[in-house]
């Protein structure tokens, strides 16, 4: 007599996780939030994960909404960090941000993406420019010290609309400390003036409120940072609104960047979040 054959159930594509602990940078604008880390989920820093959560109450256990974020802690850190805008008509970041310590939330087994250091052929300076929490895809970057290895400097310029949401600002200068010489952090604010005191690195001339296009069109940008922006050794990623990856990608086209294309590496990678 023939067995039937066993019955299979097409294992779950992703896994429940718990809340750690939540930060908030801005009330009700800014938050991180971190996870516990399910076992055997890797990623390469820059790549993002898939975020669940269950909305309708008649089903908690059952994930209905789901939302790209990227991963901001290190590759092998133990737990899982996301850093969240609220957008506050938004189906999911505002029930994110209500989620406390202990609160479980789905994660995808896989991850995705391509804003990683292995889109670029060597070169001596890698720029990271973003804008809100386009920051995320880098700071597990900059948490990695294989990032420092391969660059001879690392910049990362940080574009908000306010002082306040300079989030992970201290972090930042606490990497500016460990790698001293070879890390240089740029924040930029569009609505109002920095202060000094918010990075060493700034000179009284880099206080005034300035879109990134403007700085880079204007040549300010490189003066702020004390570098140049050479196609040739220079890498760039840009992250965050797409509006801001759109116009600096044209502009940065115009002085020799472009993204990699059918195998062969790029002076250029980038990321919209929406
Ligand atoms: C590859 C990728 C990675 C992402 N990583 C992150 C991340 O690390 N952190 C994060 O906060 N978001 C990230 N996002 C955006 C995220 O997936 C959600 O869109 C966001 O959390 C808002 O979800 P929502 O349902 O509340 O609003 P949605 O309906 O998804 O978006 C509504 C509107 O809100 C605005 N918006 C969406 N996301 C942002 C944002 N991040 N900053 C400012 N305005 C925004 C846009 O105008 C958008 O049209 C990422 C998106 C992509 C594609
Ligand atoms: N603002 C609030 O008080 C508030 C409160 C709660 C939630 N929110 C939510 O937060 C979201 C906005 O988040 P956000 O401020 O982090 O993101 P954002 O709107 O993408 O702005 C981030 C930075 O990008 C700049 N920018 C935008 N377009 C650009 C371009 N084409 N070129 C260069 N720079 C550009 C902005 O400058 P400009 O300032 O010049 O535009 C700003 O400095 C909204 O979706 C909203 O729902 C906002």
């Amino acid at each position: 007599m023939t067995q039937a054959p066993a019955a299979t159930v097409a294992p779950a594509r992703y896994t429940k996780q718990t809340v750690l602990n939540q930060t908030v940078w801005v009330k009700d604008k800014l938050f991180s939030l971190t996870l516990t880390r399910p076992p055997g989920f890797s990623f390469i820093p820059g790549q993002f994960a898939r975020l669940g959560l269950s909305t309708d109450h008649a089903s908690p256990d059952v994930p209905n909404e789901w939302r790209a974020y990227s991963m901001v802690s290190a590759p092998e850190a133990n737990e899982l960090e996301f850093f969240s805008v609220v957008v506050p008509d938004g189906q999911f970041s505002p029930p994110l941000a209500r989620l406390r310590v202990g609160d479980a939330l789905w994660l995808n087994k896989n991850v995705f993406g391509f804003l990683t250091l292995e889109a670029f052929a060597d070169g001596q300076d890698l720029w990271l420019l973003a804008t809100g929490t386009g920051l995320s895809a880098y700071l597990s970057m900059l948490r990695d010290p294989a990032t420092f290895k391969r660059f001879k400097h690392v910049i990362v310029v940080h574009g908000v609309r306010h002082v306040s949401e300079l989030a992970y600002r201290d972090q930042l200068l606490s990497l500016l400390d460990r790698h001293a010489g070879k890390l240089r952090y740029l924040p930029v604010t569009t609505q109002e003036a920095l202060t000094q005191d918010l990075s060493p690195t700034l000179s009284a001339r880099a206080l005034a409120p300035a879109r990134l296009t403007t700085l880079l069109s204007s040549g300010e940008l490189e003066q702020r940072v004390g570098l140049p922006l050479d196609p040739l050794g220079s890498r760039v990623m840009l992250c965050g609104n797409p509006a801001m990856v759109t116009d600096m990608r044209a502009l940065l086209a115009q002085r020799g960047f472009a993204a990699g294309r059918r195998g062969v590496a790029g002076n250029l990678a980038v990321e919209n979040y929406w």
